[in-house]
């Protein structure tokens, strides 16, 4: 078959241009040749928020957006919720395909084997402030392992960067909940390697003086369910930081805490921390209404609602959903669902949500199980960052192993001042008498 291409006139010459097409793609460089004169810069593609570019080729994660389906490295989301478990999709994640039960073994004691930190990791966590955000705490703590790993520079080893992988899995449930114990002013609780990953997780964050912790079975299994819906998710905001960062071949830990710094934002992990916000602003049934029409106003987003990719139900908010009832069966059920619920039978009947294609994503009712499992709000996207850890070093190791990546550095298109001379401080006009803080501006 003739590999597909497209051609393109350009009106400004009446020159044509045949592009190659590939993979339903057409290259970004290719439009570098169309030009209105031979020393004038070539065609360069305008797309702010890069919403319909794709900036590498990848194997990890499938979304469908259109028809709500998610698979990692080609599994349902919904087959690895209900059969898998946190540790195995990670392996699932990093290493391409599905352990043997001999691999999974020995993957689970490499995790083990680092779910510790150096002893001054936690005077580093201990020096801030009593009520520092966690998620501040995390992005400056996985930031500061570097310092503790500096053989994490060698990322073109593949030992380095199996090690690098095994510690950060390792590591994150650990500093997340050394995180939460300073908030808390509690004692921090070590690992316990007999326990799942979630498990210990729970573990390490609500051991009291019992010299064992037991995890309740039906939450440590939501946790673990949880961890998996999170672990991957494509060109996400915080993946394509982890590429970004570490295209300019920056150690992992530095790539994973800019990674964190990104999915701390409120349109991306903290979204489930602003859900429960609103959901506790609107307090009742009653002011839903109220809140969809400051929404329509465009006063204020829905938070919980609408995607990039998906234009249909995020398959993730619905496993979520059917599992907190699972959850509500031990903790008594959150009375925040029965708005979260209303909610959303509103917001789906609404015109404006139906013909924006806004439906409930996964931070929607996520938030409701975290506080009924007696999380605090802070710690919902520490949470998120925990599980994606998998995610960012399946996409770090990916593009470092790509020929066609290089280091990241987009185009931008020049809208400022031509030439202009600098004019001695003395010369310069007063403007007004205005202050430097009434200058209007960005800044
Ligand atoms: N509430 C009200 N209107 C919305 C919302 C919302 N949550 N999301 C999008 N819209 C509207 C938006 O006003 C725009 O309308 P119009 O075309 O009439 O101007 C249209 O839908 C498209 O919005 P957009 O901002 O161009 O869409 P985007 O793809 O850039 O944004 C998003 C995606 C997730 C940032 C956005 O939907 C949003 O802000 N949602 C609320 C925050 C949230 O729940 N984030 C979690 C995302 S899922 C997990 C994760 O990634 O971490």
């Amino acid at each position: 078959m003739a590999t597909p291409t497209l051609t393109v006139t350009d009106n400004r010459t009446g020159k044509q241009y045949t592009l190659k097409i590939e993979d339903g793609a057409i290259h970004a460089t290719d439009l570098a040749q169309i030009k209105v004169a031979a020393d004038q810069p070539g065609l360069v593609s305008y797309d702010p928020a890069l919403v319909n570019t794709a900036t590498c080729k990848s194997k990890v994660s499938y979304i469908d957006g259109d028809r709500g389906i998610l698979r990692y490295r080609g599994y349902p989301i919904e087959e690895l919720a209900e059969k898998s478990n946190y540790l195995e999709t990670a392996y699932l994640i990093v290493k391409g395909e599905l352990p043997t039960a001999s691999h999974f073994k020995m993957w689970q004691h490499n995790i083990k084997m680092h779910t510790l930190v150096h002893e001054n990791v936690k005077h580093f966590i201990e020096g801030f402030r009593y009520d520092a955000h966690p998620m501040g705490i995390l992005i400056g703590t996985v930031g500061a392992l570097s310092t503790f790993y500096p053989d994490a520079k060698n990322i073109l080893d593949l030992e380095s960067r199996r090690m690098q992988t095994r510690r950060l899995i390792g590591k994150m449930p650990t500093i997340a909940a050394f995180a939460y114990r300073h908030s808390r002013g509690l004692p921090y609780a070590y690992p316990d390697n007999d326990l799942s990953y979630a498990g210990n997780f729970l573990s390490m964050l609500f051991k009291m003086t019992e010299l064992k912790y037991k995890p309740d079975p039906v939450l440590e299994r939501a946790l673990e369910v949880l961890f998996i819906l999170h672990a991957d998710h494509e060109q996400n905001c915080s993946s394509t930081t982890v590429r970004a960062v570490g295209s300019s071949h920056a150690d992992p830990y530095s790539a994973v805490a800019a990674a964190c710094a990104a999915l701390g934002g409120p349109l991306h992990g903290a979204a489930n921390e602003a859900v429960i916000h609103m959901l506790h602003e609107i307090g009742s049934k009653d002011r839903i209404p109220e809140l969809i029409k400051q929404v329509k106003g465009r006063e204020r987003r829905l938070m919980g609602f609408g995607h990039r990719v998906y234009k249909n139900y995020d398959p993730r908010a619905k496993i979520i959903k059917q599992i907190a009832y699972e959850v509500f069966e031990v903790t008594g059920k959150n009375p925040l669902i029965d708005i979260a619920l209303e909610l959303e039978r509103i917001a789906l009947e609404d015109d404006y949500f139906v013909s924006h294609r806004l439906y409930p994503n996964v931070d929607f009712y996520s938030g409701i199980i975290y506080e009924a499992m007696g999380f605090p709000m802070a710690m919902f996207p520490v949470l998120f960052a925990i599980a994606r850890t998998s995610g960012w070093m399946a996409q770090w190791a990916e593009m470092l192993l790509d020929e066609e990546q290089k280091i990241v550095r987009p185009k931008q298109v020049y809208l400022g001042y031509d030439t202009r001379r600098y004019v001695p401080l003395a010369d310069r006009p007063e403007d007004g008498g205005l202050i430097e803080t009434e200058v209007r501006g960005p800044l």
